[in-house]
């Protein structure tokens, strides 16, 4: 379920490819993903709607994994995509992205960034306020551009409190009651209002919040197109059941208007259980009666989750895995206390030299890096039927002085 296997040798493997292999290759820290593991997970999307409805699109919400090969391959599998920002839209424009099949998200896009979307001819933008209506009105008026209105729901789901979106009190969207006037301001401008656009969160696990919000969204008028967001969460942790896609598209489905086409943003779960960080075990500090610490050649620099919202994580030795031990704490290499990166894991006698893997690091891994402690951020691997191949280089020391002046 966490997205990895064991070869015949007994070690982990990802993509067919033997992680001690990919690690003796590109080195750690690393993050190393399964393409067709992608690939499969954007066909049962599509294949999970096409069962039953023809109005649909999935767009790949594109901030778990901005990496041009990665919006290369969902392009390939015929998603559209979701940028968050002009940086986003770059990549996926590089990444051979057709313009009109790319929604721009923000609830504060600069003035530039709006300017880019339009002179790159983006298909829809998701408006998020009054302000930039004005802003669209400066630099759009009577252009027909496509924009859908982004609302705030007035509920949320059950998730970290840092990934909610749906409440009252967020930054995002409209108000329920201000759609009307929202919507009469587009007119005005003469942009070409499509539908309406909500996300209630990340990380969920229930469906119900979906049909709740369907519900809400259908309230709001008739609108040809209503795009319900991302947040299907995934499994980080071996306890963790995660609902399907088919029952997560039933959700979408089950109270929205039959004319209606239904969108939704995936991204998490495109790509989180598709890749996993390798590092190198270089300390084991045993202390009596209290915790053994485990510190690997990475931590909060590639994986900032764990001090973000406190998210869980399993971990493997590449060469033995589910081999139970002793219980220990993963621990980063960063100088902060809290980079720890996974609490209370049994390992089979860890020692300095050892692989140790972190499954489901597919998504908000590589895309939140930084490079703390000047730290170089990891490359990103892509391996397919054994065959490895670097997407993303690793970072070098000479990098990290490119933009000193
Ligand atoms: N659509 C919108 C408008 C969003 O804001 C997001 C995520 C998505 C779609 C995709 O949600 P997903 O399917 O990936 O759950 N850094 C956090 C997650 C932040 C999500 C922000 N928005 C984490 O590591 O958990």
């Amino acid at each position: 379920p966490l997205g990895t296997r064991v070869n015949e040798a007994g070690r982990i493997e990802v993509g067919g490819c033997d992680l001690v292999e990919v690690a003796r290759e590109f080195g750690t820290p690393a993050y190393v993903y399964a393409e067709d593991d992608m690939r499969a997970r954007a066909r049962s999307y599509l294949a999970a709607f096409a069962a039953r409805t023809e109005h649909f699109e999935v767009i790949y919400a594109s901030k778990a994994f901005p990496c041009t090969a990665a919006y290369a391959l969902f392009r390939e599998e015929g998603l559209s995509c979701d940028v968050a920002s002009g940086g986003e839209l770059f990549l996926a424009l590089r990444g051979g992205f057709d313009p009109a099949r790319i929604y721009m998200h923000g609830n504060n896009k600069t003035e530039a960034e709006l300017a880019y979307a339009l002179e790159s001819q983006v298909g829809t933008i998701v408006v998020d306020s009054f302000d930039e209506l004005d802003r669209l009105e400066r630099l759009a008026a009577g252009s027909g551009q496509r924009v859908m209105l982004r609302v705030t729901p007035g509920f949320t789901a059950e998730t970290h409190r840092a990934i909610q979106t749906g409440q009252i009190d967020s930054k995002f969207g409209f108000g329920l009651s201000e759609v009307e006037r929202a919507a009469e301001r587009c007119r005005q401008i003469g942009l070409e209002l499509r539908g309406l656009h909500a996300h209630i969160g990340s990380q969920i696990f229930d469906l119900a919040a979906y049909e709740r919000l369907a519900e809400v969204l259908a309230g709001l008028g008739d609108w040809p197109l209503l795009n319900l967001g991302g947040g299907l969460g995934i499994a980080y942790t071996r306890d963790q059941k995660p609902p399907s896609y088919d029952q997560y598209v039933d959700a979408l489905l089950r109270r929205a208007p039959d004319a209606v086409t239904v969108l939704c943003e995936p991204g998490r779960s495109l790509v989180g259980n598709a890749g996993v960080t390798v590092y190198t075990v270089g300390t084991v500090k045993r202390i009596p009666g209290v915790r053994t610490y485990v510190a690997v050649d990475g931590g909060m620099s590639d994986n900032l989750r764990p001090m973000l919202y406190g998210a869980r994580y399993e971990a493997e030795l590449a060469d033995r895995p589910g081999r139970s031990g002793e219980l220990v704490t993963v621990a980063g290499m960063h100088c902060e206390s809290g980079d720890i990166i996974v609490r209370d894991v049994s390992l089979d006698r860890p020692r300095p030299g050892d692989l140790l893997v972190v499954p489901a690091t597919g998504a908000y891994g590589h895309a939140m890096a930084n490079n703390y402690n000047a730290v170089p951020r990891p490359p990103v691997i892509f391996c397919k039927d054994g065959d490895a191949r670097i997407v993303v280089r690793r970072e070098t020391y000479e990098d990290l002085a490119l933009r000193d002046v």
